[in-house]
């Protein structure tokens, strides 16, 4: 089949493109609030099991499906499943897989768009609010200032602006200028979150002496056995999967403007340690010790606020904070706006390759869905007058934690099993290093999905109490 879709201007270009993906408010704004709420120490211990049991095999899957799929001139879920399926199983029944993968592929992007847009828009509004001192006055607790700005009408105005922006930025084409914004965004980033991480751990607390920041180290790095349940570690488990950007199908969306021979597997592997370098080094240093030393080991489960609630302490802190807080806010901005791209070019590719609709007609159709499905949540904390966020909470909980892995599940079982012999033997074409028979058979076919069905197994009972 002919192939005339673009491709990647450079390996560095992608490998920072496919970074900015991953990398974005799940590193500073979910993983934080996630390992607060599912205890700290507790957390991180099937964060990391998931991270290599799942995580990694997923990822090397996405990246496989993504490069096969564009060679075929697809770039969705849908068609990737299904012409991967088909090899294994009748082109009816994978037309089945691919439908409806496809189609829950689609509602769980727009629905993780309905708050993650959202988000943008505090860290645009926060920058503003840095720039023009809104938090600075320290009679006001963060907490209240956070509790405030959420339900002010204004943050409808920023949120407008974010998805304007990226409306924009994806009818006017992206690959090329996700690189470029890539090449710029991403290293600053990593400079500014050291700095940040480094200040966040000489802090000790002006409010109780038992609070330093080095303590809230200790509160998410010691583990804690105890509080291990399944919902933790489904909650971790979801965690890799949206701070990865995998299961929804948008790592693979990115390989398929991969050329055919393009290297897969040291690319999923570079994408994951810079992602995680962000996520455990800079977003869980950061912002969980200035938390901790700020608000005390009760005070830290702050749910989806933590991170606008714990960071303005230390710019209010320290000199030139202002500027400071406004560069930091719109690092994080840029983050999500990265992430939001490859989404909101997900679903764009989507309408236009599956219901072939025109590329520039597409993009507003997205636009004006991503309204729809964000307006109970920019509208709840107004009309209820409170900064619960109880919907937001949910939706994140369930399509961020729970419908994620059931994804994920699919695409395992199809690229381990239907796609047989032939799955291994497509994943290490071009590779550097190639994926040893051993570790696909073990991980891929077996561990990945009795992990990810397990997980599945026992929680969705506390999940539909
Ligand atoms: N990985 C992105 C983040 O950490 C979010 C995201 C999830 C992007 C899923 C695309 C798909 O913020």
């Amino acid at each position: 089949m002919a192939n005339n879709r673009e491709n990647w201007g450079s390996k560095i270009g992608l490998i920072l493109a496919m970074a900015g993906n991953a990398i974005g408010l799940g590193n500073f704004w979910r993983f934080p609030y996630q390992a607060a709420k599912n205890g700290g120490g507790a957390f991180l211990i099937p964060y990391f099991i998931a991270l290599v049991m799942i995580g990694i095999p997923v990822m090397l899957v996405e990246w496989n499906l993504g490069r096969y799929g564009g060679k075929y001139g697809h770039g969705t879920l849908g068609p990737m499943v299904y012409l991967q399926a088909r090899e294994g199983i009748s082109p009816k029944n994978a037309a089945i897989i691919g439908a409806l993968s496809g189609a829950l592929a689609f509602a769980v992007t727009l629905l993780v768009n309905s708050y993650y847009n959202q988000i943008i828009g505090w860290t645009l509004g926060y920058s503003y609010l840095s720039v023009t001192g809104g938090y600075m006055d320290t009679a006001k607790s963060t907490g209240d200032i956070f509790v405030n700005y959420i339900q002010s009408p204004q943050i409808f105005i920023f949120w407008l602006l974010a998805l304007l922006g990226l409306a924009l930025a994806v009818t006017r084409g992206v690959q090329k200028g996700i690189e470029s914004w890539a090449k710029l965004m991403m290293p600053v980033l990593y400079i500014f979150g050291i700095i940040l991480a480094i200040r966040a751990l000489t802090l000790g607390s002006p409010i109780n002496p038992d609070w330093s920041s080095l303590k809230g180290l200790n509160y998410i790095w010691n583990p804690d056995f105890t509080k291990l349940n399944w919902k933790a570690s489904l909650a971790a488990a979801g965690q890799i999967f949206f701070t990865l950007s995998i299961g929804m199908g948008i790592i693979a969306n990115y390989a398929s403007y991969l050329k055919p021979d393009d290297d897969v597997v040291v690319s999923s592997l570079a994408t994951i340690s810079l992602n995680e370098f962000a996520e455990i080094i800079l977003g869980g240093t950061a912002v969980i010790p200035i938390a901790y030393a700020f608000l005390g080991p009760e005070g830290v489960n702050k749910g989806v606020g933590l991170s606008f609630i714990a960071l303005p302490n230390v710019f209010r802190s320290m000199a030139g904070g202002q500027i400071f807080g406004a560069l930091w806010f719109l690092l994080l901005f840029f983050a999500g706006f990265t992430s939001a791209i490859a989404m909101f070019n997900y679903l764009t590719a989507l309408v236009e390759e599956d219901l072939k609709i025109k590329r520039s007609k597409a993009a507003w159709i997205i636009f004006f869905g991503y309204i729809i499905v964000g307006l109970p949540v920019g509208l709840e904390p107004i009309l209820t007058k409170t900064a619960d966020l109880v919907y937001l909470t949910e939706v994140d909980n369930w399509v961020g934690s729970y419908l994620l892995l059931v994804l994920g599940l699919i695409e395992v079982i199809v690229a381990g099993w239907l796609m047989r012999e032939r799955a291994l033997e497509e994943l290490n074409r071009g590779a550097i290093w190639k994926v040893p028979t051993w570790f696909f058979n073990l991980f891929v076919k077996i561990i990945a999905p009795v992990a990810v069905a397990t997980l599945l197994f026992f929680s969705t009972k506390t999940y539909i109490e």
